[in-house]
């Protein structure tokens, strides 16, 4: 443990005396809606998508908020001599704008979809031939204006099968295709990039969602993986942008228990809602489940987060997430047990940041639980999620940042660049992560946008790191240098250091990094207030 200052403080916490308000610009929520691939891959037809946008409006799914019927791969024609895209002859006969036409009559929004590269996913994998040349590739402007301004569609999904066969740069590739659709003077439609893997922090600025992990199935092992994949994701959610964890698997055959799971976790990370079943033979109970307004309305929510991990507890994950308002008192909290067996939890509400008396309510079973003491104790069976959103009399100010909450704008996970910054699993770490590759450039860094102060002021900067040689650390607070240390080595495993910083009252920036070498991998911070010194200058954990 390495103290600079030689008074240790106590992360003790404030109490926020009333809940910020929300100021949030309206955002656009995640994308709800049905789309065609999962169950009929590029076996679709005219027939078939009318069919399925008329069951989304009969089974009540539209007054539920599911707007979107997407067309996935599968529509492929032929391109004329001009270069211009036809429909699948006898696919769709009639066109695709008749398609768009007929979803925009019942009140809906159409989406469509396309390859980065030349040819389309189906092509290569469903064999289906018409998807060779298909893709935007040197046709950028001519199928944009096709799709979104001729036959009308809303939202496009943008494959990569075709980008990566062609060996392309990502973020070159999706802004040139950004720029076409922008070209097009439609401002609200909806991008989606669909990667694979968090493509990098470029994202945001052309898409309202991305994919981060390979195709779903309907299993639960599959769920499973992409609620994993998303774990450490929620800093480059927000803003009306979302990590999009692929359509639903709802209705094709999980477990009730790993459909609330699947659909509980969608809606509190908010990804996007593509339904993927037969709607016109959707099982009873995953039709209600799909309906479930207090999930609609924790995946809805004005202020658009993601539930990031606040808590493990054995082979259990506690999310939490703001809802309604930021810093305000009530708070959505997932208790998410993965394993094939029980998970006992047991969560001090303070580390929820929430205070005095606290009542909970569930969301996927519509119960009131009252109120829940100082802890949340509960049992959650194998392979299930309760989701409760909390009320409090208290906002606590938070005194501990984890690392994998962190936001890294060099971060991505396409896995091309050896040296790259990235979450790290790590045993000796809170939280059992830490962030590791920091350093070397000035933009690669480890920032927490909203370190809370309540008062601002002095105070201590508790950084828990890990290195095998010496290496040098940097702390950058509101753009301002506060603090550098030379020659940190733990030796392996994690240390402290403590650094004092100034905060001002309300959100502020901190940064740690190294300009010109590498930093120290990054476990968390901590801070604490003047007048949380104790007599003995102590720390208290
Ligand atoms: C990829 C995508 C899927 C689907 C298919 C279509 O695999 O990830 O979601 O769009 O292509 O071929």
């Amino acid at each position: 443990m390495r103290h600079l200052l030689l008074a240790g403080w106590m992360g003790a916490a404030l109490l926020a005396s009333a809940p910020c308000a929300a100021q949030n610009a309206k955002i656009d929520p995640p994308l709800m809606g049905w789309s065609s691939w999962n169950t009929y891959r590029v076996n679709i037809n005219q027939q078939l998508i009318e069919k399925q946008a008329d069951a989304l409006v009969a089974q009540g799914l539209k007054e539920a908020g599911y707007l979107y019927i997407n067309v996935d791969d599968g529509f492929f024609g032929h391109r004329d001599a001009t270069g211009e895209m036809h429909a699948h002859p006898t696919r769709f006969p009639n066109g695709m704008k008749v398609v768009a036409d007929y979803i925009h009559s019942l009140g809906l929004r159409a989406g469509i979809y396309s390859d980065a590269g030349g040819n389309t996913c189906g092509s290569i994998w469903d064999n289906d031939a018409n998807g060779v040349g298909a893709g935007l590739y040197g046709h950028e402007r001519q199928d944009i204006d096709l799709y979104l301004k001729r036959w009308g569609y809303d939202f496009i999904k943008i494959d990569y099968c075709g980008g990566q066969e062609l060996g392309l740069d990502e973020e070159r590739r999706y802004e040139a295709i950004h720029q076409a659709i922008l070209a097009t003077g439609r401002h609200d439609v909806s991008i989606n990039i669909c990667r694979w893997a968090f493509p990098g922090t470029w994202a945001r600025r052309m898409a309202r969602s991305w994919r981060v992990s390979s195709d779903i199935n309907p299993s639960w092992k599959s769920v499973k993986y992409i609620i994993d994949k998303n774990l450490y994701l929620s800093a480059y959610a927000g803003g009306g942008h979302y990590n999009d964890m692929d359509m639903l698997e709802i209705g094709r055959g999980l477990a009730p228990n790993e459909e609330e799971v699947h659909f509980g976790m969608w809606c509190i990370m908010s990804s996007p809602l593509l339904i993927g079943c037969d709607l016109t033979t959707i099982p009873p109970s995953s039709l209600t489940l799909l309906k479930n307004e207090e999930l609609i309305a924790l995946n809805q929510d004005p202020l658009g987060l993601q539930a990031y991990v606040a808590a493990r507890q054995g082979k259990g994950y506690a999310l939490v997430k703001d809802i309604g308002s930021k810093r305000g008192l009530t708070r959505a909290v997932a208790l998410y047990n993965p394993s094939d067996s029980a998970c006992r939890f047991s969560v001090p509400l303070s580390q929820l940041e929430l205070g005095g008396k606290v009542t909970a309510r569930d969301l996927i079973h519509h119960q009131e639980l009252g109120d829940l003491g100082h802890t949340i104790t509960r049992m959650v069976p194998p392979r299930s999620v309760l989701i409760w959103k909390l009320t409090a009399e208290q906002r606590l100010e938070p005194t501990s940042y984890e690392a994998e909450w962190a936001y890294l704008p060099c971060y991505d996970d396409l896995g091309k660049n050896p040296k790259q910054i990235h979450y790290e699993r790590s045993a000796g770490s809170s939280g059992g992560i830490k962030v590791a590759n920091v350093g070397g450039k000035p933009e690669n860094y480890v920032e927490w946008p909203e370190v809370y102060s309540q008062k601002g002021g002095r105070y201590t900067l508790t950084v828990s790191y890990g290195c095998d040689k010496p290496r040098r650390l940097e702390v950058t607070v509101n753009g301002e240098r506060q603090a550098a240390v030379d020659n940190l080595d733990s030796k392996g495993s994690i240390d402290t250091v403590t650094v004092p910083i100034n905060l001002r009252p309300g959100y502020n920036q901190v940064r740690l990094g190294n300009n010109y070498g590498w930093a120290p991998d990054i476990d968390r911070i901590r801070i604490a207030a003047p007048d949380s010194h104790n007599r003995k200058g102590e720390i208290r954990e």
